[in-house]
């Protein structure tokens, strides 16, 4: 694997794979749309990190254009393809699903027909926890059956296993899903729990804790889901058509992880308790057997050591992170 494609390279998860692959020798071609779903400036920080490396290719570009997608084939022959691109976040798809549509259905054809027409070796993409919908039974197993999202968001990421399983069927080509549960970590998304929390303790507002604090959610730190997917790019055994859970095996309830968040950062969290959101799935907890046999995948940082890097990070980078709150703010999204 000498030229990969690694789609949302200016995102969270992209961004360190692109560096840990560029940190292996090899050379990445990074596709973004830089979007304002949350502040560029974190996505353009961390695409100037990339840059330094000259194995580094930014294209700036959107995987709904097709036109831009076969260019970027032509240029580069990828000989695989790692799709991590997608408009993410639970809540936003209720106000706003034809984003969903055109980045996460639309983008995605536009990317597998590419990779099959130019004979790409492997397929990986990035799916999610929230296929998982309304199942109750817990820990969530591959074998369960998902066909009850909750979300938009969860049923274009559904819709991605479902396409991936046709390509794979009808041109046997070989497609792996990966069902990532609550990434966090330094550079991380400021959508999420973990930064929105700290941002709002440090500036002295309250925090929203839906569905009462009931919540748990299985936090897996980012290294952990860059190794799980390296494994996922390289290992020989894979089967023609994967999907595979990458979670941290241990929920953790949102009340806790409140608490370990003021422990670490030494502020205090005001709460505002409130309802279940819609679209909200009420507990993640992710079965990692078959992660651990076929990736040998061994998750290794517990949460407060992950967030004890997230807060260090946020402390040590305040220009981001006011760029980042003064975004927000000018948005009012997400
Ligand atoms: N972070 C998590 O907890 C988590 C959990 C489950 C699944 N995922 C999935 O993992 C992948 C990466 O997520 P992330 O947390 O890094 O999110 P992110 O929002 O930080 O990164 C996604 C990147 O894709 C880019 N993008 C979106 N639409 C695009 C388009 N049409 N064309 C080109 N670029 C586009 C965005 O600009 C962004 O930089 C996504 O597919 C997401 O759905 C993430």
């Amino acid at each position: 694997m000498s030229t990969i494609l690694v789609t949302g390279t200016a995102g969270f998860i992209g961004f360190y794979m692109a560096k840990s692959l560029l940190g292996r020798g090899l050379t990445v071609i990074g596709v973004d749309n830089f979007n304002t779903y949350y502040s560029p400036k974190l996505k353009t920080a961390r695409d100037e990190i990339l840059r330094k490396n000259r194995n580094f290719v930014s294209v700036n570009a959107d995987i709904s254009d097709l036109k831009s997608v076969k260019t970027i084939f032509k240029d580069y022959s990828p000989s695989i393809v790692c799709h991590l691109a997608a408009q993410a976040g639970v809540r936003y798809s209720l106000k706003n699903p034809h984003t969903y549509q055109k980045s996460n259905v639309q983008g995605f054809v536009n990317l597998i027909e590419q990779a099959r027409i130019n004979r790409v070796e492997r397929f990986i993409y990035a799916s999610s926890s929230s296929v998982y919908g309304g199942n109750t039974k817990l820990p969530y197993s591959e074998d369960d059956r998902v066909d009850t999202p909750v979300s938009l968001y969860a049923a274009t990421k559904r819709s991605n296993e479902l396409i991936a399983y046709t390509y794979t069927h009808l041109w046997n080509m070989q497609t792996i899903g990966l069902r990532f549960f609550t990434v966090y970590g330094p550079w991380g998304r400021p959508d999420m729990a973990y930064w929105s929390f700290l941002d709002a303790m440090q500036c002295g507002a309250p925090i929203m804790v839906f569905n009462y604090g009931k919540n748990q959610r299985d936090f897996t730190y980012i290294n952990d889901v860059v190794n799980g997917v390296l494994s996922a790019l390289s290992v020989n055994g894979l089967d023609q058509y994967e999907i595979i859970n990458l979670g941290n095996n241990k929920p953790v309830g949102l009340m806790d992880f409140i608490s370990i968040l003021e422990d670490l950062s030494g502020l205090r969290a005001i709460m505002e308790m409130a309802p279940p959101q819609p679209g909200d799935a009420i507990a993640t907890y992710a079965s990692i057997d078959k992660a651990s046999s076929k990736l040998d995948f061994k998750p290794s940082t517990n949460l407060r050591e992950g967030l004890q890097s997230f807060v260090k990070w946020y402390k040590d980078n305040p220009a981001i992170v006011d760029a980042v709150r003064s975004f927000r703010l000018s948005t009012q999204e997400p």
